[in-house]
């Protein structure tokens, strides 16, 4: 049984490219009985770009919510809140002082913002050591990541085998697990979807603004309806395949490159897949964002069990380094 750990950032509700590139593929392995799975909610790294605590604490519970209507099942791995075992921060000093300042500053969190650096906080970077303490306080082997934190990992191990390599074997190095298929969700402007692009689709808005935001944000091309028209070049239909069986798929393919129908249909036909496809998801996310309780139970749950291994790791930690 391998022990899997991933950690989400809680900087707004995930939209479909989130859910499609990284959430579904989280719960499907988090689901795994054959695996021991570990969850969290990375509000403390949100600090470090949110300072406004409704926002964060909101934020939070979308994120909770979305992984529970995604199918998380919440009785068979650790799902907590960051901010919710504070004995991270703990480890996460010890590391800090253990790992040289110069190769943090390689970060790209930091590297990215360096060029505006009255605007960087301390937090921002250090960043990475906090994400290794995340890592290394659960004893984590396997850390399902994007490759934009693949470098983090790096640095996990980096910071790992130096504390190991002074004070003996104490923590676990992880390996990083990326998956094989990377799924690329486009936005609504043909870029890559991203909360910071404005070409982003939720998948639990109403049937009405998923309808604007496809007719409006989605741009076609003004070929006429009867004319055949290439279906690979729009992102109706690349959208449309994501959520698709390949079936309907190869259906839609066919009718537009056939001529006689147009970009409207497509859009109808692609609204009608979001709103029918994930009908189940969306009542679930409204309902656990309409009483939270359900989620407050989830994650103080999750924390007990995740404090538990943490003061463990921590006692270990402590006593290697003399204290
Ligand atoms: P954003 O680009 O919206 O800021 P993040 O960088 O916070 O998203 O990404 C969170 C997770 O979602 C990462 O694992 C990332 O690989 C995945 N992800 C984000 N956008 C997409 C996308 N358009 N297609 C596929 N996966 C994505
Ligand atoms: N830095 C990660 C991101 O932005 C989130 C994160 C924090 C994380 N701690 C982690 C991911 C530990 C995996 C393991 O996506």
């Amino acid at each position: 049984m391998a022990r899997i750990l991933t950690g989400i950032q809680s900087t707004g509700t995930p939209h479909l490219g989130n859910i499609l590139g990284a959430i579904k593929p989280a719960i499907d392995l988090a689901n795994d009985p054959a695996n021991d799975s570990y969850l969290f909610i990375a509000d403390m790294h949100s600090l470090t770009q949110i300072k406004d605590a409704e926002l964060l604490k909101n934020n939070t519970y979308a994120v909770a919510a979305t992984w529970m209507a995604c199918g998380l099942d919440v009785s068979r791995s650790v799902f907590y809140r960051q901010s919710d075992v504070p004995e991270v921060t703990e480890l996460a000093w010890y590391l800090q002082c253990m790992f040289p300042y110069s190769r943090l500053g390689l970060a790209h969190s930091f590297k990215d913002k360096s060029d505006r650096l009255e605007d960087v906080n301390a937090g921002l970077f250090g960043y990475p050591m906090l994400m290794a303490a995340d890592i290394l306080m659960y004893d984590a082997q396997k850390v399902p990541v994007g490759k934009d934190q693949m470098q983090h990992l790096e640095m996990t191990r980096d910071v790992a085998s130096r504390f190991n390599h002074k004070f003996g074997d104490t923590l676990i190095l992880p390996e990083a697990l990326t998956s094989k298929s990377t799924m690329y969700v486009p936005g609504t402007d043909g870029g890559k979807m991203s909360k910071s692009q404005d070409n982003t689709i939720n998948i639990f808005d109403d049937a009405g603004t998923l309808k604007k935001a496809i007719n409006k944000k989605i741009i076609t091309d003004a070929t006429p309806l009867e004319d055949p028209k290439d279906p690979d070049s729009s992102v109706v239909f690349k959208l449309y395949e994501l959520l698709a069986s390949p079936e309907e798929a190869l259906k839609m393919a066919d009718a537009l490159r056939a001529g006689g129908y147009g970009w409207g249909h497509a859009k109808k036909t692609l609204l009608e897949a979001l709103v029918d496809g994930f009908e189940s998801e969306r009542a679930r996310f409204n309902a656990l964002m309409a009483n939270r309780e359900e989620i407050d139970l989830a994650l103080s749950h999750g924390a007990d069990q995740a404090r538990i291994v943490a003061s463990e790791v921590l006692t270990r930690v402590r006593s290697k380094i003399g204290y």
